[in-house]
């Protein structure tokens, strides 16, 4: 089991948590976020993160109140752009992604998540370099605003990003263009219905990343409902999957799933493990599994687990 941080990030720090709160910064911009699993008291002083923070979001009242968990109003407590752009630097490879303060309290970007993105680039690159002449095939499932496209494509993947919103897959393409990056297919469509007709054409990839939330909903009204959907997914992602030089990447937040049970539905799906019947092509010792806990670390040494990850190269 693993417990991996993002490694020091020059645009992006947690400051802070507790009190079900967290202080983080984005850039320039410091910012007062909800946070449910902060059961803890807070370091600084309220006044001291008062004083700090450039806005504060309350969930609840106001604009995006619709009854939904996580929406609420950001008060302004310093003067700031709503829309500003952070970057993403590694020795190897690096982007762009725009911020933006929305009224469920994301910004654009799970900053936990870039253990994974490291993840994505070395394994693009490592199936990449092991076909050479034709670039891997990626594809990201619930991209949301992209970060993990950014990563596969830095590392040479030619990615295909889909999401079920517009708006996110529009946002997604604009962190593209300001990290001057190019050639990712961009598709709204409901995931599982995607995966499914690719299965039926029989298109492969080398690379596929899924970052499930616990609801959605496909842009014809499918309904995407995690515990009841999850695993069927995973089985028709294991059938389009390349059987060698190939990775998946299962990240989850909701539900309070815990990593053990990601590498269960992972070596299930794959028939990885005990479920394997002999004869059937599954070789145990051909593939790498790893699981374990995405966790930001405030500057008091306070660990926030955020997510738990499976992955599978094989
Ligand atoms: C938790 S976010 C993923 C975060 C992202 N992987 C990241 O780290 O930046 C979940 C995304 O799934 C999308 N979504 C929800 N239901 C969907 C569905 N049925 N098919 C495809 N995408 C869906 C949402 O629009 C949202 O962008």
């Amino acid at each position: 089991m693993l417990l991996e941080y993002p490694v020091k990030w020059n645009d992006y720090e947690l400051i802070d948590s507790g009190d079900f709160e967290k202080l983080e910064r984005f850039g320039g911009y410091y910012l007062i976020r909800p946070e449910p699993k902060a059961l803890w008291g807070r370091t600084l002083s309220t006044k001291e993160w008062m004083n700090m923070a450039h806005t504060r979001f309350t969930t609840g009242a106001g604009f995006g109140s619709s009854g939904k968990e996580d929406s609420g109003t950001w008060h302004m407590l310093k003067k700031m752009d709503e829309q500003w752009v952070i970057a993403y630097n590694r020795a190897e490879f690096s982007f762009k992604l725009r911020l933006g303060l929305t009224a469920f309290k994301h910004v654009g970007v799970f900053p936990e998540q870039a253990p994974n993105w490291d993840y994505i680039y070395a394994k693009t690159r490592e199936v990449g370099n092991a076909n050479p002449g034709s670039k891997p095939k990626i594809l990201n499932l619930f991209a949301y605003t992209g970060a993990a496209s950014l990563a596969a494509n830095c590392g040479g993947g030619d990615v295909t990003h889909l999401d079920s919103v517009k708006q996110v897959v529009n946002w997604a393409r604009v962190n593209m263009e300001i990290s001057k990056l190019d050639n990712i297919r961009w598709v709204i469509e409901d995931a599982l219905k995607f995966v499914k007709r690719e299965a039926r054409r029989g298109n492969i990839y080398q690379g596929i990343i899924l970052d499930p939330p616990a609801y959605g909903h496909g842009p014809d009204g499918e309904r995407w409902k995690l515990d009841e959907l999850l695993f069927e997914l995973l089985r028709e992602v294991a059938s389009i999957l390349a059987p060698k030089d190939s990775y998946v990447v299962l990240n989850l937040y909701s539900n309070g799933y815990s990593a053990v049970l990601a590498d269960t539905l992972i070596k299930t799906a794959f028939r990885l493990n005990g479920t394997a019947k002999k004869g059937d092509g599954s070789d145990k010792k051909s593939f790498e599994l790893t699981y374990g806990e995405l966790v930001l670390q405030d500057k008091f040494e306070k660990a926030l687990p955020l997510s738990v990850f499976t992955r599978l190269k094989r």
